[in-house]
């Protein structure tokens, strides 16, 4: 049996991974390595959590002998980093969590993987999930390929090019068998109602404002979480070691007429006039140092290893509506702060 390091595995896109790896995979046995910050959410994985090839364990990559420790006590063949802080708002009130889990974190996940490895690298993967944002802003033409040169802007983004930089280094000097992808904007289940559609979703259900900052005209391309979760699969298994993939959706949206799509979408679910949801739209102050554009070229995953996406987005946020709308106890849960007890409750008293 393998043993398998998911790291973020209670966040929005580190459960679809677990979900993913457990059920497909019954001969690898995952850990899912978490602190449980306010983005960690235990009942992400419920309908896993009692699987014999899952194991949840509570903790911190900032903590050094900690993560010393679990390397000891798990002969992990693959590490797949997904724990983060990855919000660009919080960034920016608190950039100096965003460098000690995303940067001194990832570094004490690379020392642990060096160490216990100790240059037996056969069969061994440290997979990095990364973020399209290191690359920066685009303007109104070009994509990101994995040539383009770093130009993080946000306290995250520069956070996350950071990390991104120590694993090309562990495998330039010490040929740690990294692999690397840097994904665009994602979006689906179990995403937390800070991020734009689920903030949208949460905000128009409830007839309060939704807040679009600066003029909407900033661009993101969205893809499916769950293509996210099979592109990560692929990418652990068949990727080459050292290299790096840009994972997208070719899906680009000006942030105000995704607004506008999911307004009448909701309009229809919920029975509402055409036009009711959109009244909601507030402009707000823009976000300081905000991206206006990004986008990724994929073609190297496609041509390379097989990967598109699964769906089309008009499908993906389908589901993503129709989710929330049966799942209205999970936002709620969340928005109330109830989700903190989860870990309590099922795991302490056990
Ligand atoms: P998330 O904020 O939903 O989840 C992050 C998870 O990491 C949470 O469960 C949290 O409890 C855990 N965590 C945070 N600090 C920790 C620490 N010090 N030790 C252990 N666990 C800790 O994030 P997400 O949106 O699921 O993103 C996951 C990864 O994917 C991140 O590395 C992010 O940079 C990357 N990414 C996200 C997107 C996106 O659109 N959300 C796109 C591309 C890449
Ligand atoms: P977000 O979901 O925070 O992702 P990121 O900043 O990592 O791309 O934001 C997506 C886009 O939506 C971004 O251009 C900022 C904008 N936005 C709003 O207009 N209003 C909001 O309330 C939020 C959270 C984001």
């Amino acid at each position: 049996m393998k043993h398998v390091l998911v790291t973020g595995g209670a966040g929005f896109i580190g459960s679809h991974v677990v979900r993913r790896l457990v059920t497909n995979y019954p001969d690898y046995h995952i850990v899912n390595l978490d602190k449980l910050t306010y983005a960690g959410n235990l009942a992400n994985l419920k309908d896993v959590e009692l699987n014999d090839n899952y194991t949840f364990v509570r903790g911190d990559i900032v903590d050094g002998a900690f993560v010393q420790e679990l390397f000891a006590k798990y002969d992990f063949t693959y590490v797949v980093h997904l724990a983060a802080e990855s919000h660009v708002d919080r960034s920016i009130s608190n950039p100096i969590e965003f460098v000690m889990t995303n940067v001194v974190g990832t570094v004490n996940l690379l020392n642990a993987a060096k160490h216990h490895w100790q240059g037996k690298y056969e069969g061994r993967r440290f997979y990095h999930v990364s973020t399209d944002e290191v690359y920066g802003s685009l303007g109104d033409t070009g994509l990101f390929t994995e040539e383009t040169r770093y130009d993080p802007h946000s306290p995250y983004s520069a956070s996350k090019a950071s990390s991104d930089h120590f694993v090309r280094a562990y495998h330039d000097t010490y040929q740690l068998p990294v692999v690397l992808s840097n994904c665009s904007n994602n979006y689906g289940s179990h995403h937390f109602p800070e991020k734009l559609i689920p903030l949208a979703i949460h905000n128009i259900v409830n007839r309060r404002p939704i807040p679009v900052y600066g003029t909407g005209e900033n661009v993101r391309d969205w893809l499916w979480v769950e293509d996210h979760a099979r592109a990560i699969d692929v990418i652990l298994h068949k990727g080459s070691i050292g290299q790096t993939y840009n994972i997208g959706g070719h899906n680009e949206w000006k942030n105000i007429d995704l607004i506008r799509l999911l307004c009448s979408l909701l309009d229809k679910k919920l029975h509402r006039k055409e036009g009711e949801s959109a009244s909601l739209i507030t402009f707000v102050k823009d976000r300081a140092g905000h991206d206006m554009r990004y986008a990724i070229d994929a073609s190297k995953l496609k041509n390379e290893l097989g990967w598109i996406p699964s769906v089309t987005f008009e499908e993906g946020l389908e589901k993503t509506v129709d989710w929330y709308l049966a799942n209205h106890d999970w936002l709620q849960n969340v928005t109330s702060g109830d989700y903190m007890h989860y870990y309590e409750q099922q795991y302490v008293k056990r």
